[in-house]
């Protein structure tokens, strides 16, 4: 498949994965999960990100993400982010598979049918019972007239102290149960259609380039994803200050902040393939 070359900006013949995960929104100030100051450092993932927090304490559960929405509205995208947005614009192949639940991929510019977000999306609630879902840019990420039930009288009033734990949290439009935010949760299955849609890149051909940036590589597939798309020999570059279980996988280690280094390799990456 011969990719024009738009005569304003040029498209360049590779074939590219990126993977990333908290690192390259650390400079951006938002906290990772193991590295130094991370979340898992100093909270419980099990009060936090699992289903059966959730059902234990939705108040709780809810505090923390509207924290982190708060914290996240707030930051904004860094090099990092902006180097990844460039190469996925100048690159006829390509598919960026983050684990991150921020919105800086997207604010950078990577659009969605170039992204899949693995373990969801920080700014959707969604129902915890049925489909509802409701993704909230910007403006509020609850949706309107998700409104919570004031006990004012009976039954309801009597247990209102406990009932008013959650009171303010977001009732589903159509069935009323609680709902959630849209990420996925520890012990909970990654959303078959994003799977698929990394399944399909990865049979599409071998990449040029598989970019792995600021993951501890914790999940196997991760690594998993990161080797079939390096198989037949290409490029498998990690940007990550440490080292992880992929390192010693990788044909470059480039032992720098996301920040400093993306956008160095996307010129050099481009350079290299550049074909006319
Ligand atoms: N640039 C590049 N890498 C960095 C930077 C930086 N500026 N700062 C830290 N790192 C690296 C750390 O060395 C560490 O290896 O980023 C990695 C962050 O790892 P984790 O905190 O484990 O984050 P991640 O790999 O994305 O976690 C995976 O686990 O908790 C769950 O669902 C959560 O998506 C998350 C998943």
């Amino acid at each position: 498949m011969i990719w024009k070359i738009a005569v304003s900006s040029r498209f360049y013949f590779v074939r590219v994965l990126v993977l990333t995960g908290a690192g390259v929104s650390a400079e951006s100030g938002i906290p990772t999960f193991r590295g130094k100051d991370g979340y898992w450092k100093n909270l419980d993932p099990t009060k936090l990100a699992t289903p059966e927090a959730f059902a234990r304490d939705p108040q709780l559960v809810w505090d923390w993400y509207r924290e982190r929405r708060e914290r996240i509205g707030n930051a904004r995208p860094n090099a990092a982010h902006e180097a990844v947005a460039r190469l996925a614009r100048r690159t006829g192949e390509f598919l960026l598979v983050t684990q991150n639940v921020d919105d800086l991929h997207a604010r950078a510019g990577i659009t969605a049918e170039k992204m899949v977000q693995i373990h969801g999306d920080i700014f959707v609630t969604r129902c915890s019972c049925c489909e509802s879902s409701y993704v909230g840019r910007g403006g509020s990420p609850e949706p309107p007239g998700a409104c919570a039930v004031q006990p004012t009288k009976g039954r309801l009033r009597s247990i209102a102290p406990t009932f008013g734990k959650v009171a303010n949290l977001p009732r589903c439009p159509e069935c009323h149960a609680l709902m959630r935010p849209g990420v996925v949760w520890f012990g909970e299955q990654l959303s078959r259609n994003e799977l698929e849609r990394v399944e399909d890149f990865l049979g599409g051909g071998t990449c040029d380039v598989v970019i792995v940036a600021g993951t501890t590589a914790t999940f196997g597939y991760i690594i998993d994803w990161a080797l079939r798309g390096s198989r037949n020999g290409a490029e498998l570059i990690e940007v990550n200050p440490e080292e992880t279980p992929l390192s010693r996988f990788a044909t470059k280690q480039v032992r720098e902040p996301a920040a400093i280094a993306l956008p160095r390799i996307v010129d050099e990456v481009l350079a290299e393939h550049l074909r006319l």
